[in-house]
């Protein structure tokens, strides 16, 4: 797919526009021209300079370079081989000498840059062009001028030449020689040799003038040659008598035209510098274009007759340049003015194309994102689409999990019934005769040990159930750890003695008291125990120490034997869920170890295990109880928790009296609801020894509990139509029913099952499995506390019409009954059918209701409470006896008599009187 990147095309924008900005005259590569010039010291070589400049600055593109060679030849040579270095693409050379500066041209052609001579030629032709003054013309225009002046008369003339070896010195000699020879009466008398400058031929003219003062004129091959040669004649005053002439012509102050106009030189000949020339040619050359070899300059005579027309002409070509190059100053300008508007019209048209594409690319990116979001907006449903599924499929695991899990749980719970009977049956065959006759209490205790086993192993799945979702709560208890671990050493002292293993217990304080859950602690101590009884063979040794470390808030309980011991690589596996050592091959549910840590964990306190010669398992517990929090702390051990009935210690704990209770308590009426039928009938034979047992599967529950009003209901949760729960709630919310003494039995053992049911009403809360006597002891406790109510109930009568609250249902039940008799009090019809009427039950609920409550029957209470009233109104009111037996419902004062005194033992008269 077609992608744009904004960035790119922003740099690329950029770069179009920069370069378009370009001023492509000013950055296109420039050409130089390097020209190696004799020296600048002399006004004609500066003017040379001056004239090749300004040329140049003609052409924009033009880069002119002069090296000064300082009138030495060496420095000369060095300014030529740099040009040749730098590879110019013309190079200029004015040679102060033809002979050693010839072999650097000859070198220069080689490397292929075009060479122009100028003004002093060299050895041969191996350059490119020359240009440059005649220089034998002048020497012969000279000579014809010195002819000119003198047709007839005998002139001798002095020469003083240029620098020797140079070639102009050379050719205006020669040209100048060839002339004069050629004329009869003028004559070189002497030749001077200078350099060109006024100081060379100073001295030796002076010398030549003092002996020789015949001469006419002097002929120098320079204008400065030429001053310095009239500067000697001034001072001889022989400048009148000799007439200079001098070669150059420069205008300007000291120039040669200005030196004949002051009539200091006679004439000078005109020597073009030739810099204008110079350039012009040097770019044909660069331009490919073709150029002679030879380009003479034209040459003048300067005197007193044109030497003011030439410096007219020489100004007015200086001011011509001059005006040239502001022209071009302002040409430039108007160059840059263009180039900058052209710039910015170049910027404008740029951004223009460019918010062009921006715009484009705009509408492409919406179009784009526009589908993009389409995209997304499709890829989300499907995404929440499979988010549901999985949501879905999620739940569906987790509720089959569950299921599973409340399968297992279920279970497992269920498993406790069966076990219970047969615990709770080996408990009563164990007192059995018969089979303590017959030699049977080995096999019954087999029976049991693997019933309690079994029973054990379902405690630790749930326990593990319980664990993993984090249901423990530590109710820890004070407890003398030494009583509570004798407790647990005399469980599995049987087991040592059959093993042959020394099985000790040992303490450095026997009055150690910390708090501690006892149930939890006892499964550990429980789990500990057995798998050291499992491992250790016979005639080892198993020992339970405790240390209690003064002035230490901790104490250590060890577990030690000389078993098989843990390899090392396994322990620190040993306290994980399912952990089998790889040394162990007897069966175990691989929980036990990972519960015990759970429990100590529960405690605050940490379990380490060590293993060398056997295994050793540290317990460390806390001192006191600033660890644990004030809900975790309960006054005493729970009593409802208490879980298995110990078949050993069965005689002890008995506490249930079938006589006594049989004497004491006379036809006390239970309902059981029970759907477990086993269950049922082991309870049905138990309890029908002492009590009037009636049954309910859970169906008709409430029916038969208002149809009986029993003295006592044991009601199971877990029932086929109302759960215990809900039947316990309605019982208790029934005015006829409430007063009835609840026992809830059930497998459900978690906190939140317990407070269901104590919210439910029910008085008391039994685990399965249950130990019968408990149950038995419990039932026994309950009517105790129901007859105490009573009994308070009789004793409080006259209270309960008060505003003080027993804080109980039977309390307005009997508050309801007054008033309905004193409402009636004089009624002699009102009865206890009426009164059931009234109060929306039958007459057999009322009669049993209220005996449960008070222990007397419904006529009975009516009558007392009339005899009550009549006995006030008999000392507060002046009422007649037969008045007052009528006011309070007698149908005659007869039998108000009687009965008044088969009550108080006394009759109403005599009462009244005393
Ligand atoms: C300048 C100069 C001129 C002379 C020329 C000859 O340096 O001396 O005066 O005409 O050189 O090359």
């Amino acid at each position: 797919m077609l992608r744009f990147n904004f960035s790119k095309l922003a740099v690329i924008f950029a770069l179009i526009i920069c370069y378009g900005c370009n001023n492509s005259k000013e950055d296109a590569k420039k050409l130089t021209i390097g020209f190696s010039q004799t020296g600048v010291n002399d006004q004609w070589r500066k003017s040379m300079n001056e004239s090749m400049q300004i040329q140049s600055d003609f052409n924009s593109d033009i880069d002119l370079k002069i090296l000064d060679g300082k009138d030495n030849v060496e420095k000369q040579i060095e300014d030529i081989k740099q040009f040749i270095k730098e590879k110019v693409d013309v190079l200029i050379i004015s040679p102060i000498k033809s002979k050693p500066i010839t072999p650097f041209v000859n070198k220069a052609i080689e490397q292929g840059i075009p060479v122009l001579i100028v003004d002093r030629k060299i050895d041969g032709q191996n350059y490119t062009s020359y240009i440059g003054g005649d220089n034998i013309q002048i020497g012969k225009n000279a000579a014809n001028y010195i002819a000119s002046l003198n047709k007839n008369d005998d002139k001798k003339i002095l020469e003083i030449t240029g620098l020797k070896g140079s070639s102009p010195a050379k050719e205006r000699h020669l040209g100048f020689k060839y002339v004069i020879s050629a004329i009869t009466n003028l004559s070189i008398t002497h030749t001077i040799e200078g350099n060109w400058e006024a100081n060379s031929i100073k001295e030796p003219l002076n010398t030549y003038l003092d002996k020789n003062k015949d001469i006419d004129y002097i002929f120098c091959h320079n204008d400065r040659m030429a001053l310095g040669a009239w500067e000697i004649l001034a001072d001889k005053k022989l400048d009148k008598k000799i007439d200079v002439i001098g070669v150059d012509g420069l205008t300007g102050a000291n120039g040669g035209i200005q030196l004949v106009k002051d009539k200091i030189l006679k004439a000078t000949i005109y020597y073009p510098t030739g810099g204008d020339e110079a350039i012009k040619t040097a770019i044909k050359i660069i331009n490919g274009e073709k150029v002679a070899k030879k380009n003479i300059l034209e040459t003048i005579v300067i005197d007193s007759r044109n030497a003011d027309i030439m410096s007219n002409q020489f100004d007015k070509i200086i001011q011509h340049q001059k005006d040239i190059l502001k022209q071009q100053e302002k040409i430039k300008l108007q160059e840059e003015t263009y180039t900058n508007q052209s710039n910015v019209l170049k910027i404008v048209f740029g951004l223009f194309i460019l918010s062009i594409v921006l715009g484009i690319f705009s509408i492409y990116s919406g179009y784009n994102i526009k589908k993009k979001k389409q995209e997304l907006e499709a890829s989300n449903i499907e995404i929440k689409k499979q988010r549901n599924k999985i949501k879905k499929i999620a739940t569906e695991a987790e509720l089959s999990n569950e299921a599973k899990v409340n399968f297992f749980t279920g279970l497992s719970h269920e498993f406790k019934t069966p076990i219970t009977l047969i615990l709770s049956s080996i408990e009563s065959l164990s007192d059995n005769k018969t089979i303590r006759d017959n030699n049977l209490t080995k096999d019954i205790r087999l029976i049991f040990n693997n019933s309690k086993r079994l029973l054990r192993l379902i405690n630790q799945l749930l326990d593990f159930r319980k664990a993993e979702e984090h249901q423990f709560k530590l109710k820890a208890s004070k407890v003398n750890l030494l009583e509570f671990s004798e407790t647990i050493y005399e469980d599995f002292k049987y087991e040592a003695q059959k093993k042959d293993i020394k099985f000790t217990l040992e303490t450095n304080n026997k009055d150690l008291e910390i708090y501690i859950d006892k149930n939890l602690i006892d499964k550990v101590y429980f789990n500990l125990l057995s798998n050291a009884f499992k491992f250790t063979p016979e005639n080892g040794e198993i020992t339970i120490k405790i240390e209690d470390h003064k002035n230490k808030d901790f104490i250590n309980i060890y577990f030690k034997d000389t078993g098989i011991g843990i390899p090392r690589d396994d322990l620190d596996k040993v306290f994980k869920a399912f952990f089998r050592g790889t040394n162990n091959n007897k069966s175990s549910s691989g929980i036990g170890l990972l519960l015990s840590k759970e429990f100590i964990e529960l405690h605050k306190g940490s379990i380490a295990v060590s293993s060398k010669l056997g295994t050793e398992f540290t317990i460390k517990l806390h001192k006191g109880s600033s660890h644990l929090s004030e809900d975790e702390i309960i006054c005493e051990t729970d009593v409802l928790e208490t879980s298995v009935i110990n078949f050993f210690n069965e005689d002890e704990d008995n506490v249930f009296n079938e006589s006594s209770i049989a004497d004491s308590q006379d036809n006390y009426v239970i309902l059981i609801i029970e759907d477990n039928l086993d269950l049922i009938k082991f309870l049905k034979s138990k309890l029908s020894l002492n009590y009037e047992v009636h049954l309910s599967n859970g169906i008709d529950a409430i029916e038969k509990a208002l149809d009986i009003i029993p003295d006592i209901i044991i009601c199971d949760v877990n029932l086929p139509d109302k759960d215990g729960f809900t039947i316990c709630e309605v019982l208790k919310n029934d005015l006829r029913t409430s007063h009835i003494p609840t026992i809830i039995l059930t497998a459900l053992e978690s906190r939140d099952s317990y407070i269901k049911g104590l919210e439910s009403g029910a008085d008391l809360y039994l685990t399965k499995p249950f130990s019968f006597s408990v149950l038995s002891q419990s039932i026994k406790t309950t009517i105790y506390n129901r007859e105490k109510l009573r009994y308070y109930f009789i004793n409080n009568i006259h209270k309960i019409n008060s505003q003080e609250n027993f804080g109980s249902t039977e309390q307005d039940f009997i508050i309801q009954i007054n008033n309905l008799i004193e409402d009636n009090i004089d009624n002699s019809n009102f009865s206890v059918e009426i009164m059931a009427e009234n109060l929306n039950i039958s007459r057999v609920q009322l009669y049993r209701k209220l005996k449960a409550i008070l222990g007397v029957n419904v006529s009975d209470y009516i009558l007392n409470t009339r005899l009550d009233k009549a006995k006030k109104l008999l000392k507060e009111s002046s009422l007649s006896i037969s008045e007052i037996a009528y006011a309070t419902g007698f149908s005659s004062p007869n039998y108000f008599s009687t009965s008044f005194k088969s009550k108080f033992d006394t009759s109403p008269k005599q009462y009244r009187d005393t």
